[in-house]
């Protein structure tokens, strides 16, 4: 087969750790031509088969963004200012429709008001939970959500350990430490899961959700993994009105801790689809305590 003869699939969000996962693999499966979109083109030359500009915020760059996609790989970055997931994802939605695209992929989370029962507010869950029956309304031949978990990747970003106030390096946190409610993964491997999604539409590309977790824990098994290792991390239990006052976005956080706790991330069992989301990928995500040997080194004093 010519490499023109692959069917070509779109990317959002390319240039970060969602989109940059699916461009790799997609690549590496060597089945599919891959259009990296980013707001900056110009600055990104290299990244895939094709570079093309896309701003969610512009909806008119979507239309030569999609155009000829077979398949498109929709995130949002609910972190990022002034992001709008409804609007962003709408405009989206619509315009792969609009390109005639025949295989969606959308990267959502949980939605923890319906799970809750209203109890917890958790916007960037809740918000990408409610884009699914877009997604799934819009009528294309194919469609899947995949859903990311809490990053590994995160231990070295915005929740590494922080010098606590009794001179320990850990973490202080509103979570019950003993509770198993935490589904994460490398976020490397997500591509994996979309690259095989995208190659296996009858088996998950009918709705299906599907999980990346490489691991399963506690924060004291998440301790004793670091530990195990060689480090000496902390973990200190706080109430979470103290937590919340610390800094913008500490009470969204701890809101969700809380939900974790009661519900676990993914808020309901989901081995089936765990089950079926390693099938997909074609192979068993990495385990916390294989990623931290190679990510997190020992400090030496
Ligand atoms: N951290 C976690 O544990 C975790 C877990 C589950 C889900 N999430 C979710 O993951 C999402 C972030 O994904 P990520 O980690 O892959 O992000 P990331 O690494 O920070 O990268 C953000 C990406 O979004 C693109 N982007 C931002 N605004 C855009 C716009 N207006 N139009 C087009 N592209 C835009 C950026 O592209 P350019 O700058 O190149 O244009 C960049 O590629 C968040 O919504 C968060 O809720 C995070």
């Amino acid at each position: 087969m010519s490499s023109d003869d692959r069917k070509l699939i779109a990317v959002i969000g390319a240039t970060g750790h969602q989109g940059g996962a699916v461009v790799r693999a997609l690549q590496a499966s060597g089945q599919f031509r891959v259009r990296a979109l980013t707001r900056n083109p110009g600055k990104h030359r290299e990244l895939a088969d094709e570079v093309v500009e896309a701003d969610l915020n512009r909806p008119e760059t979507l239309k030569a963004a999609f155009e000829e996609a077979h398949g498109v790989f929709l995130v949002t970055n609910f972190r990022e200012k002034g992001t709008d997931e409804l609007k962003q994802a709408t405009a989206a939605i619509r315009a792969a429709k609009d390109a005639g695209v025949k295989h969606f992929v959308w990267s959502t989370l949980p939605n923890v008001e319906a799970i809750s029962g209203g109890e917890f507010d958790v916007p960037h869950f809740t918000g990408k939970g409610k884009i699914d029956r877009i997604v799934k309304e819009a009528g294309f031949p194919h469609h899947t959500f995949v859903i990311a978990p809490g990053y590994y990747q995160n231990f070295v970003g915005f929740l590494a350990p922080q010098k606590q106030a009794d001179g320990s390096v850990g973490w202080a946190l509103p979570l019950d430490p003993d509770v198993r409610c935490l589904h994460m993964g490398d976020i490397r491997e997500l591509g994996n899961i979309v690259a095989g999604a995208f190659a296996h539409p009858d088996e998950a590309g009918n709705g299906e959700y599907l999980p990346l977790v490489g691991d399963f824990m506690s924060f004291n098994e998440i301790i004793d993994t670091f530990n195990g290792q060689g480090h000496k991390f902390s973990f200190k239990q706080v109430p979470k009105e103290v937590f919340a006052a610390l800094f913008p976005g500490a009470a969204e956080l701890a809101e969700m801790f809380r939900y974790w706790e009661v519900h676990t991330y993914l808020g309901s069992d989901s081995s089936d689809r765990i089950a079926l989301a390693n099938k997909i990928a074609g192979r068993q995500p990495t385990k916390f305590s294989t990623w931290t040997r190679l990510n997190v080194p020992v400090q030496m004093p």
